[in-house]
Parts: C-alpha cells; sequence; structure tokens
C-alpha cells in the first residue's frame, strides 16, 4: 500500500467513526445534534461565549487543544490532514506580463507555475478562462498551449490577449464533459487544471488516465459542484469506503469562517436567527419536525423585522399562519437556535481539512492505481488561496 493509500485509510477510518461531529445538517435539529448521546459535551459547547467562539474559529490549533478533551481523535486527524509545500523554480517573467491579470490569480498562476516539472511537451489548460494560466505556461516552458474553455467571451479575449504577447496558445470553445473534448487530450502532453470545480477536473483525470497521458497537474476546487447526486468515489479504498457523502457534505471542505466586518456580522446574525425562528414557528403550525427551507430574501425585507419577514416566508410556501402568534416569542428562539447552530459549525470545522484530504487523496490513489506516480502539496499560502493543494501525477 502507499503512503497515500494508507494515510487515505486512516482518514476514512476516522471521519467514519466521528461522523456523527460533521455528517450533519446543523440546520434540521431544532437543539445540538448530540443532546442525547453527549449531553454534557453539549453544555460544555453552550457554554463557550461568542468572543472565545470566533477565536477558535479563527485558530486551528486553539480549536484542536479546545475539542481534544471531548473527540480525542481530532488532533490524529489534523497531523493526517498535514501537507508538504511543493517546491520548484523560480522563474521572471518579461515587464508587464501580468496586464489584464488579477492580483491575487498572478499570484496563484506563477505559484502553481513554479511547482510543475518541465517536461518538453506541450499543455492542455483545462476549464481554462481567459487562459492566465496557459500564458505563464507559454513563455516559461517555450511549448504550445491548448485552452478549453466553455464561455465563448473568455476565449476570444484570451485569444486576443495571447497574439498580443505573441504566444503560441490556441483556444478552444467546448464543453469539457462532452465527448468531442476527449479529442483535446493527447498522450504527449501535460494537463492542467487550476480551480476547475468538482467534476470538471475529475473528468480531466479520469480522461487523463484513459488516454494514458502523460502527466497531469490538478488544483481542486467546488467539491460539491458534482452532477450526481452522491460523491462517485474513484480509487478503490473510496469504494470500499462506509461514507457516502452528499452535496450538503462535500461542501464542508469550503467552509472556512472568514473574518467578517461587524455590520456583515449583524446582517447575518439577523437573517439567520429570522430564519431558524421561522423555522420553529412553521414546525409547530404544520405539525412537523422537518426544516423548512426558504428562498433568498431581499435584504431590504429584514429591516422590516421579525414578523414581516415570518409573512413573507409563509406566503412563498403557500402557509397560512395563524392571528395569534407571539413574534417575539419565536423571534427569540430562533436567536438561541443561532447560538446552537453556530457551535455546531465549529465542531464541523474540525473536519474540514480531513475531509478534503480525504477527497484529494482519493484522487491520488485512483491516479496512483492507474499506474501514476503522484506528488501531492500545496503550491502556495493559505492566504492565497485556501485551495492550495495540488495533485501532479506521472505516467510510469
Ligand atoms: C473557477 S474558473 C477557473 C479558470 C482558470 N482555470 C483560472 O484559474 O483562472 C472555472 C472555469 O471553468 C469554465 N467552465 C465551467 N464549466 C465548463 C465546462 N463544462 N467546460 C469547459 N469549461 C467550463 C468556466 O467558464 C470558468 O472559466
Amino acid at each position: 500500500m502507499s503512503c497515500y493509500a494508507n494515510t487515505f485509510q486512516q482518514l476514512d477510518t476516522l471521519l467514519t467513526a466521528n461522523r456523527q461531529y460533521w455528517q450533519f445538517v446543523p440546520f434540521a435539529d431544532k437543539g445540538f445534534a448530540w443532546e442525547e448521546q453527549h449531553p454534557e459535551f453539549c453544555d460544555w459547547l453552550a457554554s463557550i461565549d461568542d468572543q472565545t467562539l470566533v477565536h477558535l474559529n479563527q485558530d486551528q490549533q486553539a480549536l484542536i487543544d479546545a475539542f481534544t478533551p471531548w473527540i480525542p481523535d481530532v488532533a490524529l486527524l489534523a497531523k493526517l490532514a498535514e501537507t508538504s509545500r511543493l517546491t520548484g523554480s523560480e522563474y521572471v517573467y518579461p515587464r508587464n506580463f501580468d496586464a489584464g491579470i488579477p492580483g491575487r490569480k498572478w499570484q496563484q498562476i506563477t505559484a502553481f507555475n513554479q511547482v510543475l516539472p518541465r517536461l518538453g511537451v506541450p499543455w492542455l489548460e483545462w476549464c481554462a478562462g481567459k487562459g492566465f494560466l496557459g500564458r505563464v505556461l507559454s513563455v516559461t516552458h517555450q511549448q504550445p498551449v491548448t485552452s478549453l474553455e466553455w464561455q465563448q467571451q473568455l476565449c476570444v479575449d484570451g485569444e486576443a490577449a495571447a497574439k498580443q504577447l505573441g504566444l503560441d496558445i490556441h483556444f478552444v470553445q467546448g464543453d469539457a464533459f462532452d465527448v468531442s473534448s476527449q479529442q483535446y487530450i493527447q498522450p504527449k502532453q501535460h494537463a492542467v487544471a487550476l480551480h476547475a470545480c468538482g467534476d470538471l477536473h475529475v473528468s480531466l483525470i479520469k480522461q487523463v488516465v484513459a488516454k494514458k497521458g502523460q502527466a497531469v497537474s490538478v488544483s481542486p476546487c467546488c467539491y460539491h459542484l458534482i452532477r450526481d447526486k452522491q460523491y462517485q468515489p474513484l480509487s478503490s479504498g473510496a469504494k470500499a469506503s462506509k461514507l457516502q457523502l452528499s452535496k450538503h457534505d462535500l461542501r464542508l471542505p469550503l467552509q472556512e469562517t472568514v473574518t467578517a466586518g461587524n455590520r456583515v456580522k449583524q446582517l447575518r446574525f439577523v437573517e439567520v436567527s429570522f430564519r431558524l425562528g421561522f423555522d420553529l414557528l412553521q414546525r409547530e403550525v404544520n405539525q412537523t419536525n422537518d426544516y423548512l427551507p426558504i428562498p433568498n430574501v431581499q435584504k431590504a425585507l429584514l429591516g422590516e423585522g421579525f414578523e414581516a419577514f415570518c409573512l413573507w416566508a409563509a406566503e412563498q410556501k403557500g402557509m397560512t399562519l395563524p392571528d395569534d402568534i407571539n413574534f417575539d416569542y419565536w423571534q427569540q428562539l430562533g436567536e438561541k437556535r443561532f447560538a446552537i447552530t453556530e457551535r455546531m459549525e465549529l465542531v464541523r470545522q474540525l473536519f474540514r481539512r480531513p475531509l478534503e484530504l480525504w477527497l484529494v487523496l482519493d484522487r491520488v490513489c485512483f491516479l496512483e492505481e492507474s499506474n501514476y506516480k503522484v506528488t501531492l502539496g500545496t503550491f502556495c499560502e493559505k492566504q492565497m488561496t485556501p485551495r492550495n493543494l495540488l495533485i501532479h501525477a506521472e505516467r510510469m
């Protein structure tokens, strides 16, 4: 068993054993999801004040330390999810080569380019956008680039920029999922995909394997953007796993708490507590225990207060509310439930990166099983992009 397969197995075992702590929808429950099995844990969670909550959300190590006494496996899970930083060559780009490329994107593409080996074969850029990455690949490696992109306008813009820079880049407008796009995947080629969402990068990996492509480098993102209802495992280990991942589960790796300003925080508090309060009210009126999702709301409506929100939400759902509702009571319950939901999300945060590694290692192991030598690591700091993992595979 390879080192990656071994890590995958350990992650799989621990994620499966602890799935009660991350594989649930916080809104589905009226209170803590573990109230019956772990009442003391729930009391402790409820006692976490708002300031500590913010701190724990921002400091991963503090979060792990705080929860280890309750969920001992989180320390090992965090260790298993550690990855090393990939190293490579520093390149110097021609003056003004970054013109028209947003600053952060420029940092990402140059960091990505830096860690790729020089194989001396043509490039295929999958889901290229305007082909920012293709430009740096072309100028540093002096090899032709084919850039496949779905949006016609991005192809037109990308082609024009490449022409102006005198680069050998050819854009193809096409659907990555369509069989006609498979013709662009060639055996003597290095295929790359930077932040091609969910099934888009998986389709590239599968096609490269099928075509016995020489090399593929992928930085995955948006794991939940899949065409099936459930995650479709790739490797033998993942296929044998007891874990079944829904789209909701697959969103977890992307749910990093960002530090929002006070205004944004307050708006979120109002909206989420209104939604949770209305949900408790509708459960009572409809005599149900199921969460009722409500469509997006115009922010101005939130300013009109909880009662106006409930009347609007009821109308959206074709519900008639009784006349004698004590809206203050339900609003307060919604606010209490908001605090509970935030603390449940905090628990899920512990499993965010381990689940991401499980998903990424599934791709890695699939490539290994398909006769590829694989390297996995980060290509840039988290501040540049939280989706900083890069899988590089070369056919053996
Ligand atoms: C997140 S962007 C990444 C773009 C580029 N790789 C980058 O990092 O700047 C994903 C790109 O995939 C393209 N895309 C989405 N669905 C596609 C499909 N079915 N076939 C080809 N490209 C697609 C989008 O239009 C978009 O440009």
